[in-house]
């Protein structure tokens, strides 16, 4: 069976879309189900229609607290019996209840070496600290922000003429190959969690 997939998305998809891809194969063993956006009419809910994928609407704005926004998002998700949830491009903190009730089952991409520049704006941070080596994370998902156990890793040179574009351009293809590749690992059930590492089997 393969596993059923919700992503949570905010804007131009584009990690939605190499999903969407990855799951186009048969034999991929995921399938993505449902795709939620926190924001109308953004680019990511066009790729899942076009993909043939249930797409939900669920403006934060109209809750009166993060709490209840993810609660509706939790209930959206087990309704369509999602096993496994995606964050991509999602640009809203996560409730600790939600965060602890996916703990496991939840992955995040983000567009730096972790540990290094959590937060926003890591093309620019990591240029302006010099590092010759930059890249992407896509990691379990704990309460904590860019926290938890590191799935898959891709590294990318950061070269002297870069600006914050040609870096992010070039972190961005990393992304594409490294989100369903970490998706796979936890679809087919290859990851445990010692402390902070997932260890994976068959690596
Ligand atoms: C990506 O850089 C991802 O790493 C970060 O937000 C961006 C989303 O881009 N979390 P997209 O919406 O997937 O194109």
């Amino acid at each position: 069976m393969r596993k059923k997939v919700g992503v949570l998305v905010s804007g131009r998809g584009s990690n939605l879309q190499a999903l969407l891809d990855a799951c186009a194969d048969p034999s991929f063993p995921a399938e993505i189900a449902l795709v939620i956006s926190n924001v109308p009419g953004v680019y990511a809910l066009e790729r899942a229609e076009k993909a043939g994928v249930p797409t939900l609407v669920i403006p934060h704005k109209g809750f009166p607290s993060r709490e209840a926004f993810d609660a509706e998002m939790d209930k959206a998700l087990r309704a369509a019996g999602i096993e496994i949830v995606c964050l991509a491009g999602f640009m809203r903190l996560l409730s600790p209840p939600f965060a602890e009730g996916w703990r496991g089952r939840m992955i995040n991409i983000h567009p730096a070496l972790l540990p290094s520049f959590k937060g926003l704006h890591t093309h620019a941070r990591a240029i302006e600290a010099g590092v010759k080596l930059h890249g992407c994370t896509v990691h379990l998902v704990t309460p904590e922000l860019d926290d938890g156990p590191i799935l898959v890793q891709k590294a990318v040179p950061v070269l002297a003429q870069d600006d914050e574009d040609s870096l992010a351009a070039r972190v961005l293809e990393q992304e594409h190959k490294a989100y369903p590749e970490a998706l796979r690992l936890l679809a087919e059930g290859r990851v445990t969690v010692e402390g902070n590492r997932a260890l994976i089997r068959d690596a």
